[in-house]
């Protein structure tokens, strides 16, 4: 277990750590290693590397007061609709900074349509939301807390509640020099924070820095096979094990949107808000993830690969929580991944070529789960902020 006791060390550790930043220090830390060329390394696609700091926007640079903000924020149901609903509710912190079951818990009288994400290291990606819908954290977070079946909040409400949390009004006029918190530095607040929320120090980080004895043998056997024969590489590539590519690999449709009415409620209503065709809004029954954004048909099925960092914390996993471990996952691949409404050609034939059966033995099935499980490293555990109280203004 690793506990942050203090911010501000955390922030002084992010400082000095540039050392692993670029692929070229990673390409040698692999070569100094020995590690083996893979026999079906693709050579266009960038290797494994240890994770450096994340980027940080000119525009919303990094303060211990700011985080510091931030972390309440995240807390704080207030930045919702009923205030019932904060960010942590369904991101929470014993559960991979995500939520534990195959849809995420929805505002209440709603469950929400996609499995939940975790926040951790989100800071890297450039595209957030399993669609890719979001370019920024800041961008994200109104998302989020506006979303109708995540916080539903309404900006003029959640900005009066800030301005009534004495607390809030000193914090927000420290950090943004303004009178009255704005509901938009709310957002860069909790982006400033989520950018602190970093695992980088895995058994792969180590490993890929030329600490030989940070995987077991088997765990190596397990990369050999990523980088090659199971032909991970091609999409989890980089520091972050993703390429934030788009690609349908036949992940079987939501199993609780055939039995479940009020997770279907959600569909519809996602299908409509997100403007589909009449006839798609009358046939579809499953999720056509990058399509809302494209509205381009060779796009339905289509969802962002998915950083490996982390997951082992996160589980079930896929857009839709399909599968409930990474035995199931790895089977999932080594069958040539499966069917769902866009790979028969009905609606869409969008399936990823990359997508084969891999022909994986069952000791190299579990040789590549326990690769996939030294991504991770130790859970990351902040602890719990507590929340200012409301209090009313003056009257003069
Ligand atoms: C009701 C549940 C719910 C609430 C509340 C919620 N989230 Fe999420 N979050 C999700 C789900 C589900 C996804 C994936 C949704 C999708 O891809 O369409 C997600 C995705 C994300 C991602 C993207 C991670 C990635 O890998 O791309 C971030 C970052 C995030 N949420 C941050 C927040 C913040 C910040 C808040 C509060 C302002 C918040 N969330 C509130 C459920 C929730
Ligand atoms: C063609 C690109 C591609 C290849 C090759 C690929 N993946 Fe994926 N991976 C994805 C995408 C896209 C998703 C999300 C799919 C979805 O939700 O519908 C995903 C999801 C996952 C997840 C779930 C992560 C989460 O947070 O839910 C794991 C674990 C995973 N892949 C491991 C692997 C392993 C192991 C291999 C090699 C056997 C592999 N992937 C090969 C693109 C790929």
């Amino acid at each position: 277990m690793k506990h942050l006791n203090s911010l501000s060390l955390l922030l002084r550790q992010m400082k000095v750590s540039t050392l692993l930043k670029s692929g070229a220090v990673a390409a040698v830390a692999m070569i100094g290693v020995g590690a083996p060329v893979p026999a079906l390394a693709q050579t266009d696609v960038p290797a494994l590397a240890p994770l450096g700091d994340p980027p940080i926007p000119l525009d919303n640079p990094l303060s211990e007061a700011k985080v510091e903000l931030g972390k309440k924020l995240f807390w704080d149901p207030r930045l919702g609709g009923d205030a019932s609903t904060a960010c942590v509710t369904c991101h929470e912190p014993d559960q991979g900074w995500a939520f534990g079951d195959s849809l995420s818990r929805g505002y209440p009288g709603t469950v929400h349509w996609r499995n939940s994400q975790s926040i951790v290291n989100s800071a890297y990606l450039g595209q957030l939301f399993w669609a890719g819908s979001a370019a920024s954290l800041e961008k994200q977070a109104p998302s989020a807390a506006k979303g109708a079946v995540a916080g539903n909040g309404e900006n003029d409400v959640m900005e009066t509640r800030l301005a009534f949390i004495p607390e809030y009004r000193a914090a927000f006029n420290e950090v943004f020099g303004t009178e009255w918190p704005r509901i938009g530095d709310a957002w860069a607040a909790i982006a400033a924070f989520e950018r602190t929320m970093i695992v980088n120090d895995t058994p792969v980080d180590k490993y890929l820095a030329g600490d030989e004895s940070a995987l077991s043998e088997e765990q190596i056997a397990g990369m050999e096979l990523f980088n090659g024969k199971a032909g991970c590489i091609q999409c989890h590539n980089g520091a972050q094990a993703t390429d934030e590519k788009y690609y349908n690999l036949g992940v079987p449709p939501a199993e609780r949107w055939e039995d479940d009415g009020l997770a279907q409620v959600t569909f519809r209503y996602e299908l409509y808000a997100k403007g589909v065709t009449q006839e798609m809004y009358r046939v579809l029954k499953d999720d056509p993830g990058l399509y809302f954004r494209t509205k381009e048909k060779a796009d339905m099925g289509k969802f962002r690969t998915p950083p490996l960092r982390y997951t082992a914390y996160t589980a079930p996993y896929m857009h839709n929580g399909s599968f409930w471990d990474f035995e199931e996952v790895v089977q999932f691949y080594n069958a040539g991944g499966g069917e769902n409404d866009f790979t028969d050609g009905t609606m869409a034939a969008s399936k990823s070529d990359l997508i084969k059966p891999l022909g994986l033995d069952d000791d190299e099935v579990s040789n590549l789960v326990a690769f996939l499980e030294a991504f991770s490293g130790d859970e990351l555990e902040i602890e719990a902020p507590v929340l200012p109280p409301y209090a009313p203004l003056d009257s003069q």
